[in-house]
Parts: structure tokens; sequence; C-alpha cells
């Protein structure tokens, strides 16, 4: 297998000719851009033609709608992962629209509403957010390496799906809060690894990014959700998390990093768990 991963003046990280899809690429209503819209944005800027998935048509068509104005190409998808004819209707759509899908990222996620008071939470929001957090990661990883395994070359694609630390460790003990979403994350660790290894040979890829602390609207209201804390408490409290004193990172930090497990330059990297996280979950 050539490239030209020597040369000088290579423009590193290209992804020019690439279809990516973006699972959760629309965000949650708030000022702070979304880890999804980052790197959507990110992967447009460099060269893709992206596709914004997200159960919210209008946030996904705003990501369309950034990317579109700073010159790249988009468009978006409407679908509610947890349901799995609709994570087939996303990979149909893209097939039929771009003809070939090469990066999937899996952003998608939800902390269902519950009770702190009690720390009780109705079986129906349990199971959805199991379903949103895990199955739906399934269907897609499932769907996207289906159809990326019809793609000529020796690299023919590369899944990144969006974990988090509070699959490796937590603080806050048997809050039922927490559990569909750090359950859900346990599943997609998992999920990586069976993608990575059934597709291997067919040159598909499969990598989690483990995101911790990082500064996102839905990390914020969650977080304020699930401690029960006021958006300052919310600060302090990720402050002590981060090692590094810069503190909690944008989302940026996210995109650039899946843009580096999306191009080709990461073609050897594959079913790997990859900490994003200033250091949190070190262990001292
Ligand atoms: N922000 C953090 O601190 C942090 C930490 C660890 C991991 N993450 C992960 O980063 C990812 C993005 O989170 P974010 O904080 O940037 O929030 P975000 O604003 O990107 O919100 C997630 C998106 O998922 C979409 N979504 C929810 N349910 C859906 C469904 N059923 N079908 C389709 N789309 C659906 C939402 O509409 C929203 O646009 C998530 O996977 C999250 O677990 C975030």
């Amino acid at each position: 297998m050539t490239t030209d991963f020597a040369r000088k003046d290579r423009a590193a990280f290209g992804l020019s000719g690439k279809v990516v899809v973006v699972v959760g690429g629309g965000q949650m209503p708030g000022d702070t851009t979304g880890n999804g819209r980052a790197t959507a944005m990110l992967a447009a800027r460099h060269g893709a033609e992206v596709v914004a998935v997200d159960i919210n048509f209008d946030s996904a068509q705003e990501t369309a709608n950034l990317i579109i104005a700073e010159g790249g190409k988009a468009y978006p998808v409407q679908a509610d992962v947890a349901e799995k004819q609709d994570c087939q209707h996303i990979f149909d759509t893209v097939m039929a629209r771009s003809g070939r899908v090469d990066g999937m990222v899996y952003s998608a996620a939800v902390n269902p509403p519950f009770d702190l008071g009690t720390n009780s939470m109705t079986t129906e929001n349990f199971n959805r957010g199991i379903n949103v957090n895990m199955l739906g990661a399934y269907h897609c990883n499932l769907f996207a390496a289906e159809c990326m395994q019809k793609n000529e070359g020796a690299s023919a694609g590369s899944i990144v799906n969006f974990s988090s630390i509070a699959s490796l460790k937590n603080e806050i003990g048997l809050n039922i809060g927490i559990m569909p979403y750090a359950l859900g994350k346990c599943g997609l660790n998992y999920i990586t690894e069976l993608t990575a290894v059934q597709f291997a040979d067919a040159g598909v890829r499969a990598n989690t990014l483990m995101l911790g602390p990082i500064d996102s609207t839905l990390g914020n209201h969650d977080s304020q959700e699930l401690f029960g804390h006021t958006p300052d408490e919310v600060d302090e409290a990720y402050g002590e998390v981060v090692k590094l004193k810069m503190g909690r990172a944008s989302t940026w930090e996210t995109a650039y990093a899946a843009l580096y497990l999306l191009a080709d330059e990461s073609r050897f990297m594959t079913g790997q768990q990859i900490r994003l996280d200033g250091g949190a979950a070190l262990v001292r």
C-alpha cells in the first residue's frame, strides 16, 4: 500500500473525496458548540462532504448551513437512533445521495430525566437512554461498516465513537441518573472493539474517543441535573477532575482528535480507546 505521507509539501489530514456522517451532528440548543457540530465543521473544513444527522432536524440543518456558509458541502438527515429503521434510513439516504460512506462519527447521547431526591427513574426513561447511547451505536456501527466495506482500497473507512470516562470511573455511586449513560458508554466501548475485529479485513477501522469534561451545552446542563449543582459549581467540580491546569477542553479539542481518527494518517490504528480527558482518568 503506497502513500504520499513522506512528501514534504503534503497537506495533512485531508478528507477530500470522503463522505463523513456525523450522528448527533446537530446540538443541544445553547451557545456552546457541541462535540458533534464542531467535528462536522472541522471535517468539512478538511474537505469532507458532511452528513449531519440528528433527531432535531432544525439543529442538523443549522450545522449544514454553517458548513455551507464556510464554503463546504453538507446536508442534514433526521433520525431517531433509538429506532433501527431510522439508523438504516440514514445510510440508505447517504448511499443514494452521496454514493459512499468513508467516515462515521457517533456523537448522539442522552441522559434521561430522573428524580434526584428519590434516586429513581422510570423504566421507560432508562430504556430510552440505553437505546440511544448503545443500541443506536450498534446499528450505526454495523450499517456504516457495511457501506464502508464497499469502498475500494486498503483503507476503506473509519468509525469514531464518542464515549466518556463515565464508562471508566465514577465517584457518584449508585446514582440511577448516570446509569443509562455510563452503561451505554460501556457498551459503546465494547461495540467499537467488535466492529474493529469484524471489519478489519475489509479495511474498516473503529476507535473510541473517550472524552472527559468538555465545555458543551449538554455537558453543562446534564452535570447540573445529575449533581444538583449550579453552573459555577459545575465549573468548579470539573476544575478538580481535570488534572491539567488548562481546565476543561472546548469541543474543538474533540474535533481535532476525531479529525486524526477519520483521516488516513491514523490508518494503522483500530480498536483503540483514546482518552481525551486532561488527565482526569489518570491513576494517582
Ligand atoms: N460534553 C462533555 O463533557 C462530554 C463528556 C464525555 C462525552 N461526551 C459525549 O460527546 C457527545 C456529544 O455531546 P455534547 O455534550 O457535545 O452534546 P450535543 O449538544 O452534541 O448533544 C448531543 C446531540 O445528540 C442528539 N440526539 C439525542 N438523542 C438522539 C436520538 N435519539 N437520535 C439522534 N440524535 C440524538 C441531540 O439532539 C444533540 O444534538 C455525546 O456522545 C456525549 O456523551 C460529552
